[in-house]
């Protein structure tokens, strides 16, 4: 697996891998972080298995916005190989992501690298909070 980060050039793909996720395009936002060297691709035999977005606009900490794995390539340590690589690079002590609390995958992966719950943010998705997790890496 090469971890690399993203250019402009692999915004097609990225997109795809996103898509295969489910979710409504959001090309011009991916553009964005890329722009902004935010985001972090995992290649596996040539192919786009995930990406990570990370920045450090959380109350001015380093924050986990976005991992995706296409379904292909899931549960074969691709998320957790994209989580350890931001990890390392962080810009702060303390580093922070959340999820929506239906998401057991994410939680059971930030849980076995030793993140721990740091609270609930009710209101963003009405029926399905968003749930903060934290992780001292320094
Ligand atoms: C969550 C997600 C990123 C995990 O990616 P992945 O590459 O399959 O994860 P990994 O293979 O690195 O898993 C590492 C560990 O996390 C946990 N885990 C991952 N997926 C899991 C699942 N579906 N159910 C339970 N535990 C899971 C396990 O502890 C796993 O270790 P194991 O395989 O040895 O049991 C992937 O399922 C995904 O892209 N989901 C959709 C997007 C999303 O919800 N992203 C998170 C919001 S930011």
């Amino acid at each position: 697996m090469i971890l690399r980060r993203a250019t402009l050039d692999d915004l097609a793909a990225i997109v795809a891998v996103d898509r295969d996720h489910g979710v409504a395009p959001r090309t011009e936002w991916l553009r964005r972080r890329i722009d902004r060297s935010e985001c972090v691709l995992a290649i596996v035999d040539g192919d786009l298995a995930g990406f990570l977005v990370a920045d450090d606009a959380f109350f001015d900490r380093t924050f986990v916005r976005l991992v995706v794995v296409a379904h292909k390539h899931r549960r074969r340590g691709v998320a957790n190989a994209l989580v350890a690589d931001a990890e390392s690079r962080a810009r702060t002590p303390t580093v922070f992501s959340s999820s929506n609390r239906s998401n057991t995958a994410m939680h059971a992966l930030l849980r076995a690298r030793g993140w721990v719950e740091s609270g609930v943010i009710e209101g963003l998705d009405e029926l399905d909070p968003e749930i903060v997790f934290r992780k001292r890496v320094r």
